[in-house]
């Protein structure tokens, strides 16, 4: 077998953009299972075939690879928190999310931009993961937009238009996440990154984030907001979040870098680069600050000031 690095094939397929789906059945007892899905594809148009690729660490894998029906309902821009949900929540899914039942008693996401039931036309097994082939018998499309998602990040083709508009303002999310003494950074060729996504609203910024440490296999305690500023360039909103890792896998793309040589590392932006020298400052103090301001001048509050 090819012995890829993980880290780097994920990433590569990763610069496929996708949209974002659920894929729900029923399990054996007739309870609705489901997860989000970028593998969508469709397949033929006759007879109408779509594919899924459920992986068989899902705890659901087994009610997928046996299933005789299954649904596919294609996420619209904004339902980033059911993406998130239907990618990490360990509950009830169901009970977060608005839905339906559809045709053949199938699990049907509501806002969906499309949604097909299927009969199971094939399950292969393909190496950790299984292709699952349905027969459509059964669809139904609305004219919002579609949610996308590209290098391990949520998308919106709307917020993307938006961003040429000198007069929106995206909305950027991200964390400084610890890991023993240590922060994970995405390696670019400008320099260091700290791992970010772009949501359409600050509304839900925690778990939008912490689904998508989890696509990235990163399970993430995330704590308080550490800075919040305008970046006039870009013309977008960053908040940051410190968060402490609990667990990683080497294929999460992020690179360990000491605490302490934080303030000598080369990074793509100044502000990001500022922020880590002071979280570098700050964690040996132990006393930390949040910022308030733009990217290049703002205030510092102490957690620690009462009313
Ligand atoms: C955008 C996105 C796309 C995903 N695509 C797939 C996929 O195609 N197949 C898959 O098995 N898991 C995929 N996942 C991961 C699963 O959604 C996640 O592992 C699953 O919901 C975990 O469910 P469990 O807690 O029941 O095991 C994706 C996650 C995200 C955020």
């Amino acid at each position: 077998m090819t012995d890829f690095d993980p880290r780097a094939l994920r990433s590569a397929f990763g610069r496929f953009m996708t949209g974002v789906t659920v894929v729900t059945t029923r399990n054996a007892d007739g309870m609705p299972v489901g997860f989000t899905a970028n593998s969508f594809a469709s397949v033929s148009m006759g007879p109408p075939l779509l594919l899924v690729c459920p992986g068989k660490f899902l705890s659901s894998y087994t009610a997928f690879e046996a299933c005789t029906d299954f649904a596919v309902s294609v996420l619209a821009e904004g339902q980033e928190n059911v993406a998130t949900t239907f990618a990490s929540y360990k509950g009830d899914r169901f009970a977060k999310v608005p839905h339906h039942v559809g045709a053949q008693n199938l699990p049907l996401i509501d806002g969906a931009i499309a949604q097909f039931t299927c009969r199971t036309y094939s399950a292969q097994e393909a190496g950790d993961h299984c292709v699952l082939i349905g027969e459509v018998t059964s669809y139904k499309t609305d004219d919002a937009r579609g949610l996308g998602y590209a290098d391990g990040q949520f998308f919106s083709l709307g917020l993307e238009r938006s961003a040429r508009d000198p007069e929106a303002k995206r909305n950027m999310c991200g964390a400084i996440l610890r890991y023993l003494d240590q922060v994970l950074l995405e390696p670019s060729d400008q320099g260091y990154r700290l791992p970010a996504m772009t949501v359409s609203d600050r509304i839900g910024l925690r778990d939008g984030l912490a689904a998508a440490m989890a696509a990235r296999h990163i399970t993430v305690d995330l704590g308080p907001v550490y800075s919040v500023y305008e970046d006039d360039r870009s013309g977008a909103h960053h908040s940051w979040l410190l968060g402490k890792v609990t667990a990683v896998e080497p294929a999460s793309g992020l690179v360990p870098v000491p605490i302490a040589d934080l303030p000598e590392t080369r990074c793509a932006s100044p502000a990001e680069a500022r922020m880590l020298a002071r979280f570098a400052r700050e964690t040996r103090t132990r006393d930390f600050t949040l910022y308030i301001g733009n990217a290049d001048r703002g205030e510092i509050h102490s957690y620690s000031e009462r009313l």
